[in-house]
């Protein structure tokens, strides 16, 4: 099924979305993996070592979207699993700076890629956003989280009926194990896993075979696929 297809994966340079590039690796399709660190994007080439192509690009940057899109020509599915810099803290006093580099990002980017990726898309063709579940659980410190998720499902759910017959949906993932030297934060994650109703984070690997299902599912759109450990029912 995916067989030809072209599969531009943003954010696949890391987390997630390499994770999501290397299930897809040996389904017949090609990759065009895009992230905004060049190297980064290398290393995850030599990792992926398969004929996949590299792009470097931010997302937020609306010109360098569209240049993107020019130059990659047509496509058949797009998935972005762009990060935004981490946000946390009393509303009361966070930087509205801050939440604009955030928002322009984790909202922005996405919303960047599908509006420009739109021209180029082929028939068949499908959207693959990214959420997180601070969009419908709440946590204190996590307002801008919450924003930023809550408006990419929002916006998934809306352009699914105004996009279709192209499919639009989003993974939205729990509290995952990430691989990051920020040890208060990774103890702090940690201690959030062990109360979770699965009692551990999530892997990226099963956050991943969200992504290749959507891609795959051709009646699923306007879909919000959570992989939280049962969180957002707890
Ligand atoms: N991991 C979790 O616990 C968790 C929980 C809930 C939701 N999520 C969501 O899941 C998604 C993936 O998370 P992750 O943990 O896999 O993140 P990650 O490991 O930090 O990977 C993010 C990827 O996005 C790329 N990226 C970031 N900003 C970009 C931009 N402006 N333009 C293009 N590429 C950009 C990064 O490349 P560069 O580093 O080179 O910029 C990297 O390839 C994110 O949307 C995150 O908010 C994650």
């Amino acid at each position: 099924m995916l067989t030809g297809k072209r599969i531009v994966i943003v954010g696949g340079s890391a987390g997630i979305g390499l994770r999501v590039a290397e299930q897809l690796i040996g389904a017949g399709a090609t990759l065009i993996i895009v992230g905004r660190t060049q190297e980064k994007i290398i290393e995850a080439k030599k990792k992926l070592t398969s004929d996949v192509s590299v792009y470097q690009l931010d997302a937020s940057n609306e010109t360098e979207v569209i240049h993107f899109f020019e130059q990659i020509g047509h496509f058949d599915h797009l998935i972005s699993t762009i990060k935004h810099p981490h946000v946390t803290g009393d509303f009361a006093t966070t930087s509205s700076k801050d939440l604009r580099i955030a928002f322009d990002t984790k909202y922005w980017g996405q919303h960047n890629l599908v509006q420009h990726g739109l021209k180029n898309i082929n028939e068949g063709g499908s959207f693959i956003l990214t959420s997180g579940i601070a969009s419908r659980r709440s946590y204190p410190g996590f307002s801008a989280t919450a924003a930023m998720n809550g408006a990419i499902e929002s916006l998934v759910k809306s352009l699914s009926v105004e996009l279709a017959p192209i499919r639009i949906n989003a993974v939205c993932p729990g509290f995952i194990e990430r691989f990051s030297d920020d040890k208060q934060r990774l103890e702090t994650v940690k201690k959030l896993g062990a109360r979770l109703p699965l009692k551990h984070l999530g892997e990226q690997n099963e956050v991943a075979k969200a992504y290749v299902f959507l891609l795959q599912n051709n009646y699923a759109s306007g879909t919000i696929i959570d992989i939280d450990g049962a969180e957002l029912c707890s």
